[in-house]
Order: structure tokens, then sequence, then C-alpha cells
């Protein structure tokens, strides 16, 4: 990204991900105009208002944070995941093309179907078995079509930061709650805190070297949802009444890919993964906010 780049728009930024990349945004560049526009500023399904927002920002970047997350929902509501993860993702792209900005999108490990056992490169192909994956797939494919040459996908997986709903804030307040959890133990994944995930987007985006294209970006290492949710509550000393179930026996609506850990592949090769591993980065977490999600959650 050029030095004289410094017109910065983030939509959805008031998502786990978009609050941290504002954050970030300006902490490294505290000159730069920055836009963070969340849902109500600028409904990204709304396409006049989207073209009215880019003419008058005039965005040298644009980061994507929007996205429909609802992966069970999204079997029963296959036209709102495409609105979402692939229809206004194309249409961002497109809008930044008209004027010149960089496109930043984020997509997931659930691109990838079954059939894997060793982390997953950005040299596989994509095959989703949910509508979920299926929207979002979709979704980088038009990214790339319609900002071509100028737009980075970043797949993504188990996101979760201090604020907004996600899987370490679920699992604290049902164990508070005294809740008994079945957690699944046969699917694997990289749990990744959205701050690491900024920062190496914006190290992406500031590297001479990184062509555009699609990118992996997730902790090192890899756990199942039952280990995460076990090292959740044995980091915070929280009695839990946890046992593990099987992904079979749980009967979730989508089905999910029972091995999805990414390989930062391309990211490594530039030499730009800088991502911790999953326990330590989970500990960092829990130890800068563990205390605050709790009472929050009381
Ligand atoms: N969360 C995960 O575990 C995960 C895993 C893999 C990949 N990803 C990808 O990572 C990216 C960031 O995810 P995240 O966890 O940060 O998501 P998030 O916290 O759910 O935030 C999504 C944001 O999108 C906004 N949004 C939804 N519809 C909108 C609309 N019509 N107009 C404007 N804003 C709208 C939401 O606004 P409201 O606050 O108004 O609802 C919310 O702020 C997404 O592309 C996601 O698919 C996430």
């Amino acid at each position: 990204m050029s030095e004289l780049c410094r017109r910065f728009l983030v939509l959805g930024a008031h998502g786990q991900l978009g609050h941290e990349l504002g954050l970030q945004l300006a902490s490294r560049w505290p000159d730069a105009e920055l836009y963070l526009l969340g849902r109500a500023e600028c409904d990204v399904t709304d396409f006049d208002q989207v073209a009215e927002v880019f003419a008058e920002v005039q965005p040298d970047l644009v980061l994507n944070g929007t996205a429909y997350n609802a992966v069970d929902l999204a079997e029963d509501e296959p036209d709102e995941a495409f609105r979402l993860n692939a229809m206004v993702p194309a249409h961002l792209a497109l809008n930044s093309a008209l004027c010149g900005a960089t496109f930043v999108h984020y997509s997931t490990d659930y691109v990838f179907g079954e059939g894997f056992t060793s982390p997953i490169s950005e040299m596989e192909v994509a095959s989703p078995n949910s509508v979920y994956g299926k929207s979002k797939r979709l979704g980088e494919e038009l990214v790339l079509q319609n900002n071509p040459g100028n737009s980075f996908v970043i797949r993504c997986c188990g996101l979760y930061g201090e604020r907004r709903a996600n899987f370490v804030r679920t699992m604290i307040r049902c164990a508070l709650q005294g809740r008994k959890l079945t957690v699944v133990e046969d699917q694997f994944i990289s749990p990744t805190w959205v701050r690491p995930l900024a920062t190496v987007t914006l190290d992406l985006l500031t590297s001479d070297h990184a062509p555009y294209g699609i990118y992996h970006a997730v902790t090192q290492g890899q756990c199942s949802w039952y280990e995460y949710a076990d090292t959740i509550f044995k980091s915070l000393n929280l009695d839990a009444d946890l046992s593990p179930v099987l992904q079979a026996d749980w009967g979730a609506k989508a089905p999910r890919p029972s091995y999805s850990v990414l390989d930062n592949m391309q990211l490594r090769v530039l030499g730009l993964d800088t991502m911790p591993d999953w326990k330590d980065s989970l500990e960092d977490f829990l130890t800068q906010y563990g205390e605050q999600i709790v009472s929050e959650e009381k």
C-alpha cells in the first residue's frame, strides 16, 4: 500500500474484527482519515447508500468486516447468506475498483469440506459442504473478479474478541449459569483472536512483496472444540459441567468439516506469518479480558 494512501473505510466497524481493525488502523496511521461505519451509518445491503458512502469518502483502502455468520441458520436462509456473504462483497469490491481502492475481505475455513487430515494451504481446492461455506466461497470468487489485482481475501477461523457473541463468551456464560455443556470433540480448528489477525492484515497491506489474492491467517496449532472449551475453563478456574460429544450425535443443522485447520502458507513464504500459537494467544486474551467477560456475564 502506497504511503500516499490515507483514506481508510471500515464497514461492519462494530463487529469483532471490524472494531479491532479500526483500533489498529488508528494507532498505526494516526494522521489518516478513518471512516469506521457500522450498520447504522452504512447498511451494506443498501446499494444506493453504499454508492453515496464511496462517493463521499473516496477511500484508498476498504476493509469489509460485515458478514452473515449464522452457520446453522444459513441452511434455512440461503438468500440472506448469499446476500451478505457473496453479493455484498462483490458489490463492495466493484465500488472499490471504481475508485481505485484496495479491498480487503474475510472468508472462512468452512470453504473446505471433508477429506483433510493435515493443515490446509491456499493450494487446496475449496469444496464447501454447507450453505454458509458455499456463500463465503462465492464471495471470494466475486471479490477477486470485481476488483482484480487489488483485493486481499483472508480466510480465518473461530474468531473471538472482547466484544459481541463468540464461543469464548458463550462457554463462560453457560458455565456461570451452571448449564450442562456438551461440546464436539471430533472437529478440529484453530481458534483465532481478532487482534493478531488484524495485525497480520495491516502487515500484509504494508508489505512491498505481497501479491493480491487469497491468504490463510489463523493461529498456529489446532484443537477440537472440546479442548478449546476445556482450555477456557481451566485458564479461568471456572467450574463447568463439560463433556465431549461426537459431531454425529450433536445434530447441528449445517454440516461442518471434521478438520478445517488452515496452513498460513502464503504468509509464511512471504515471511509475514506472525500468528501466535492458539493456546498462548487464548491465554493472553483471557489474561486481559477474562475477568471482564466473567463479570459481564454474571
Ligand atoms: N466469527 C467467526 O468465528 C468467523 C470465522 C471465520 C470467518 N469469519 C469471517 O470473519 C469476518 C469478521 O467476522 P466477525 O466475527 O468479526 O463478525 P461479527 O462480529 O458478527 O460482525 C459482523 C458485522 O457485520 C455487520 N453487519 C451485518 N449485516 C450488515 C449490514 N446489512 N450492513 C452493515 N453491517 C452489517 C454486523 O452489524 P450488527 O452489529 O448491526 O449486527 C456486525 O457488526 C467475516 O467475514 C466472517 O465471515 C468469522
